[in-house]
């Protein structure tokens, strides 16, 4: 669909606002940089005020960076307008136009570049099609739900070809259950149109379930740039860890090359080139230990909880209180509050930071 799948640079990106309440100027980002390759799609995610929205927009031309340079494909286009560049954004607010039906809202780019009447209307059709809203050209905007005033808005950028697709929290309007469906959908247009997409969020499940990439941002900074796997099971620091599903953080010691010492324990442990005696947080996701009367770590249960698909524990192990899941519980030993108990971990499940 798309003419050409572009990829993205940034060199060094910086932008600087001035704060409205103490008047300072604050980096809103700060020495961004980024490769995003062709036909792939990305999320800048990260807690609200990370400065997500501010490269969105820095890219799309609707701010000028303060340092550095963007790339479109080989081309620097720092000094082109939003409408010279080969992008196209999709709102959170959609910005339909109200009073036009699906067909005019989609072909008002098309129009706007003076295509000949018989090429909008196979491209727009084509369009439709794709996004799932074949045979409904004639509605018009103001009587559709949020998810099709959403797959409008996705029809309407996608139909002028742009070499990269934007997006900034398009989902956010929409109820938590049609969310998930659209981004699966938002995902499927994505690889069926074989673009280049960008997208924005501070919903760390939306990220994993469409990105080939996430790129994990907080206070302007560029925390870790990885597939969701990667920063799941190997992020780059604890903010990272934190933020990408639940974690706990054991304190060690590295007492050998991928061996740590936790509360008198040694256990396997990926330690990177840490040094000998090293103090370190042993990174351990909430799955990724199991319960047994004997076995690696002790601990006593401070809380046991039924949730269906897992009973949910809260474990003092020494000083600290160890979250653990244990998932399909039906079949398994169920410990209280007060038992006594063994932690237990896969080889390659602890990480250290
Ligand atoms: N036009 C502006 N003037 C001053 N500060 C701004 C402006 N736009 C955004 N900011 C500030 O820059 C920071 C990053 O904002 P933004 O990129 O919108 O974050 P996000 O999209 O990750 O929530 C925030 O502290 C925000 O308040
Ligand atoms: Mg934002």
């Amino acid at each position: 669909m798309a003419k050409e799948k572009k990829g993205v640079r940034l060199e060094h990106i910086s932008k600087i606002y001035k704060d409205p309440k103490t008047g300072k100027d604050f980096y809103a980002v700060k020495d961004c940089n980024l490769e995003i390759e062709p036909g792939t799609f990305v999320t800048l995610l990260g807690p609200s005020g990370c400065g997500k929205t501010t490269t969105l927009r820095m890219i799309a031309g609707f701010e000028s960076p303060d340092e550095g340079e963007i790339y479109l494909g080989d081309e620097a286009i720092n000094a082109l307008t939003p409408n010279k560049r080969d992008t196209a954004m999709v709102f959170q607010s959609y910005a339909l136009l109200p009073h036009y039906n699906i067909f005019d809202n989609v072909a008002y780019g098309l129009k706007l570049r003076k295509l000949p009447q018989d090429e909008i209307k196979r491209k727009v059709t084509d369009i439709l099609k794709l996004v799932g809203l074949e045979g409904m050209e004639n509605r018009m905007t103001n009587q559709l739900s949020g998810g099709q005033q959403q797959r409008v808005a996705l029809a309407r950028a996608l139909v002028i070809e742009p070499g990269v697709l934007l997006f900034d929290e398009p989902l956010s309007n929409l109820d938590a259950k049609l969310r998930v469906s659209m981004r699966t959908e938002i995902r499927r247009i994505q690889q069926e149109a074989g673009i280049t997409a960008i997208y924005v969020t501070h919903d760390q499940s939306e990220a994993m379930a469409i990105s080939d990439k996430v790129i994990i941002m907080n206070g302007g900074n560029v925390e870790q740039v990885a597939s969701p796997k990667e920063a799941y099971y190997y992020p780059n620091n604890k903010f990272v860890a934190d933020f990408i599903g639940e974690v706990n953080f054991l304190e060690a010691v590295v007492v050998a090359q991928d061996e740590v010492d936790i509360n008198g324990v040694r256990l396997k442990c990926a330690t990177g080139d840490m040094e000998i005696n090293k103090q370190c947080s042993v990174v351990l996701r909430p799955e990724g230990a199991s319960l047994s009367d004997e076995g690696d770590l002790s601990g006593t249960v401070e809380y046991s909880c039924f949730m269906g698909a897992y009973q949910d524990y809260h474990i003092k192990v020494g000083e600290t209180v160890v979250k653990i899941q244990e998932y399909n519980p039906k079949n398994k030993k169920i410990y209280n509050v007060g038992d006594k108990v063994f932690l237990n971990f896969e080889d390659n499940t602890l990480y250290a930071l």
